[in-house]
């Protein structure tokens, strides 16, 4: 191992740099329409379908729709900084390739080994309000598993004869992961098209659920707006409880930032990735707080404590109760996507990790047919099912919000080291008004960390000491900037002898 200084844990990459393998080169695929779609498709879900209802029934109140306005709003700041900076930098690996080159090695890897919190447990989060969803559906056709085998040990499940008793194991959310991860295994090409097919099953679904809810809200339903905090607990509604459900609504959103994971795989990078962020970021916005308004104007806040389901509760404060299997079915399906998104992000940031040699080089081998990172896919499946079979969709959404806040205070602070360490280079776009956006940008993720619960603190941090171990254990010394200064000093060394 070379000796740790200061200075090298801070080396940086080069902006030019664009040191894809040849052989490990993923196929560029994706044009605007399909980015688009992908990533819509790959953020309205969860966030919307389940989380809404604990957020306003534990959290917020009927004041979940400025939450989702405070998402909104946040996201769109730092939006603006991904587009920036995929605008600039069109190399795979995202916020973790932004980051080398502004802050240097350490901060990189630390951010890469965040997104882990964001891509693969996001995708368990998905897998297990999945699973609810189908649940629901079974038993609306008078079929009735054991809940036990839906639910993890952490969970309270209601048995036949009326008793509570914990989860064992959620078994369909393994199943969804497997199907989806050897799908991804086999080709993008293959999955999008399936994915552009749900997605605008999705959408219309939510449109018609807006447009058959909106005569029925009751407006005494919005009333208290804010539920007064009697408690003084922080986060229990009143002003904090906006904020800790602003914080797990981020969730909700997450996806815009790995339309830029996939610059490798965009015909056209520079111009086709900052437009399709803000454009998704936007479409996204609207739908969560027309579709956030209509669930909270149909049912009593208080209604939807423990509610994993709150969409199928509010179609039945309407005379449509003939929507429910459509809706669910649409729902089910409409999840697929948001996998898709989540696993390949994930094991895209793994490819750019495994290329810099912070990771075994074993996360960058692709498949020679199909140049999918496969055994990336493979691994993480595996990581994915023991978290979606063992954990409880609140707490893995409320992990995945912390690691994707963590990524983006560091995407906003890159834009304003880059404007001035690369301050000439090319931009095919720049955010008007100097550091102004930045700045919000870097505030608003921290405000929200902050706002998220001690638990999801505790882990987050466990999170960062073990990745530090390994940075120090493996990744300082197999770092290929590190092996490029070796090889430079004994290079140096040998012409020095002879
Ligand atoms: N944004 C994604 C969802 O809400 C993760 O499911």
């Amino acid at each position: 191992m070379g000796k740790f200084t200061c200075n090298s844990l801070f080396r940086k990459k080069s902006i030019d740099i664009d040191d894809t393998n040849k052989e490990e080169q993923l196929a560029r695929v994706l044009g605007m329409p399909t980015l688009i779609f992908f990533g819509v498709g790959g953020i309205v879900g969860t966030g919307l379908f389940s989380i809404t209802g604990i957020a306003a029934s534990v959290h917020a109140g009927p004041a979940v729709i400025v939450s989702f306005l405070i998402g909104a709003i946040a996201c769109g700041f730092i939006g603006l900084c991904y587009s920036e900076l995929a605008g600039m930098i069109t190399v795979a690996g995202s916020s973790y390739s932004y980051s080398y080159i502004a802050f240097g090695e350490l901060i990189a890897w630390m951010v890469g080994w965040n997104l882990v919190l964001e891509y693969a447990v996001g995708a368990g989060a998905v897998a297990v309000s999945w699973s609810k969803y189908m649940l629901s559906l079974l038993e609306g056709f008078n079929i009735h598993l054991d809940p036990r085998f839906i639910a993890s040990p952490f969970e309270m499940v209601k048995l036949s004869d009326g008793s509570y008793v914990n989860g064992i194991i959620n078994i369909p959310s393994t199943f969804i992961v497997i199907i989806l991860s050897l799908l991804l295994m086999k080709g993008m090409k293959e999955s999008m098209t399936l994915n552009n097919v749900v997605v605008v099953i999705k959408i219309l679904v939510i449109l018609v659920l807006i447009a058959f809810g909106i005569p029925y809200i009751n407006p005494h339903n919005f009333v208290p707006f804010i539920p007064e905090n009697t408690s003084g607990e922080f986060g229990h509604f009143g002003f904090s409880g906006i904020m800790q459900a602003a914080g797990m609504i981020i969730f909700a959103y997450i996806g815009f930032d790995s339309v830029s994971s996939t610059a490798q795989e965009v015909k056209n990078p520079s111009k086709n990735i900052p437009r399709a962020i803000l454009i998704i970021i936007s479409i996204c916005a609207i739908i969560y707080v027309a579709f956030a308004f209509v669930i909270v104007g149909l049912v009593y806040y208080t209604d939807l404590v423990n509610d994993a389901a709150p969409v199928a509760t509010a179609i039945d404060h309407t005379p449509f109760k003939w929507l429910q299997p459509i809706v669910k079915f649409s729902i089910i399906f409409g999840y697929i996507p948001i996998i898709f998104l989540l696993l390949i992000g994930q094991t895209r940031i793994f490819f750019s990790l495994a290329q810099d040699g912070l990771i075994p080089k074993f996360f960058a081998k692709t498949h020679k047919k199909y140049k999918t990172p496969c055994y990336s896919h493979i691994f993480f499946m595996v990581i994915i099912c023991i978290l979606s079979a063992f954990f409880p969709m609140g707490v893995l959404g409320n992990m995945c919000s912390i690691g994707a806040l963590f990524a983006f205070t560091f995407v906003c602070i890159s834009v304003m080291i880059l404007r001035k360490t690369y301050k000439d280079y090319p931009r095919t776009f720049k955010i008007p008004g100097k550091f102004i956006i930045p700045t919000i940008g870097t505030l608003t993720s921290l405000i929200l960390m902050y706002s998220l619960n001690g638990l999801t603190w505790i882990v987050m941090l466990s999170w960062v000491g073990v990745g530090l171990m390994i940075y120090y254990f493996y990744g300082y010394s197999h770092s290929k900037l590190n092996r490029n200064i070796m090889n430079n000093s004994s290079e140096f060394s040998k012409q020095l002898n002879s």
